[in-house]
């Protein structure tokens, strides 16, 4: 405040809007320079889906933009923007949106498009691997150390979260309920108990080379190859505790315990890392790293494919970019 600088906070719903303006930007409310309505299902990386909302089912922006403009309106924000974060491809498919008085100003946010310009610096690969893209190819998951959803490019990194949240079962350290096979977990063999059906599933596990138990803090044990639990392992050792409630480190970066509270999650992964090794991937392998790191994206990355202004390969400038998104043709 002291700065006078303006400030856009990003909301995904008129609900939180009206949670945040009344703790604490009411207290600024000449420097909110515009909202920012991140739809949850649409825009790329981190998104704000509440626990109501269904991630499986989209929902259509307008009602909730226009929810928005009304909370805004009840706290005097007639003519504050609106930017419109997630799911935009070009502006013919908004005419409605524009210089509707309903909905008010209205500005337009990219995240996905400028990805694939000249200008912009990520790598090779993952510019080339965008315009191969097929619906459903980027959807939200659930891994992010944050804990919030996230939209990112389905590839080898994700499915192996997802394998790994699969081979996973029950267990008490006492026998409790059907938890009574006795089970040697880790190289002392410290006994665990598991329902029976589970023990046949593990022993395949094992069969297949995933002998590695790793404890959740689920009282779960996922199952892993040795060389995935020591990534994972020297992953959490190399936490530099970028996150305050990460859950896939405990570290912290705060004394007197250093730790934050929280039980590491081996199902989850150090997205400082990941996120890093996406932008930076370089080199003949960039491919294998890309497929093997986390590729964020909004879910409506396909129509790169779809979309002839990228036929041959066509990589525009951010200025010819913008001229198409404006035009649509
Ligand atoms: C690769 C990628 C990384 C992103 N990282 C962030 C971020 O760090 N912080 C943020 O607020 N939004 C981030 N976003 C979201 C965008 O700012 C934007 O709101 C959203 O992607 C717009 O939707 P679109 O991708 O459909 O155009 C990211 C989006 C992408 C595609
Ligand atoms: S460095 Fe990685 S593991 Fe540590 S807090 Fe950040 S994301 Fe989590």
């Amino acid at each position: 405040m002291r700065f006078g600088v303006h400030y856009y906070p990003i909301v995904s719903s008129a609900r939180a809007f009206n949670a945040l303006w009344k703790r604490s930007y009411n207290k600024a409310a000449d420097l909110l320079g515009g909202v920012v309505y991140e739809d949850p299902w649409r825009a790329g990386g981190h998104n704000g889906l509440s626990n109501t909302e269904d991630p499986l089912n989209p929902e259509d922006p307008y009602p909730r933009v226009l929810a928005l403009r009304q909370t805004m309106r009840g706290f005097g924000l007639h003519e504050t923007p609106i930017i419109m974060a997630g799911g935009v491809w070009w502006l013919e498919e908004w005419q409605d949106w524009i210089d509707n008085p309903e909905l008010g100003p209205i500005v337009f946010q990219f995240g996905t498009r400028p990805l694939l310009t000249r200008e912009s610096p990520i790598p090779q690969a993952w510019k080339e691997r965008l315009m191969t893209l097929k619906k459903g190819d980027v959807h939200l998951n659930r891994f992010s150390p944050t804990g919030f959803y996230s939209s990112a490019v389905n590839n080898s990194f994700l499915r192996d979260l997802q394998a790994r949240s699969e081979r996973q079962v029950a267990f008490s350290t006492e026998p409790l309920g059907v938890l009574t096979v006795p089970y040697g977990v880790g190289a002392r063999k410290r006994q665990v108990f598991l329902a029976a059906e589970d023990l046949a599933h593990v022993q395949e596990w094992e069969s297949q080379g995933f002998v590695e138990a790793m404890r959740t803090p689920d009282s779960t044990l996922i199952f892993v190859t040795p060389d995935s639990a020591r990534e994972i392992l020297a992953d959490q050792a190399d936490c530099m505790g970028c996150l305050s409630e990460c859950r896939f480190s405990n570290w912290s970066q705060r004394a007197p315990d250093y730790s934050n509270g929280h039980k590491a999650d081996p199902r989850s992964f150090c997205i400082q890392k990941t996120l890093q090794a996406a932008a930076h991937a370089s080199g003949p392998d960039q491919d294998k790293v890309l497929d093997n790191t986390l590729m964020f994206g909004g879910t409506n990355a396909w129509r790169f494919a779809a979309d002839p202004f990228y036929s041959n390969g066509f990589v525009p400038t951010v200025g010819q970019l913008v001229e198409r998104i404006l035009t649509g043709r």
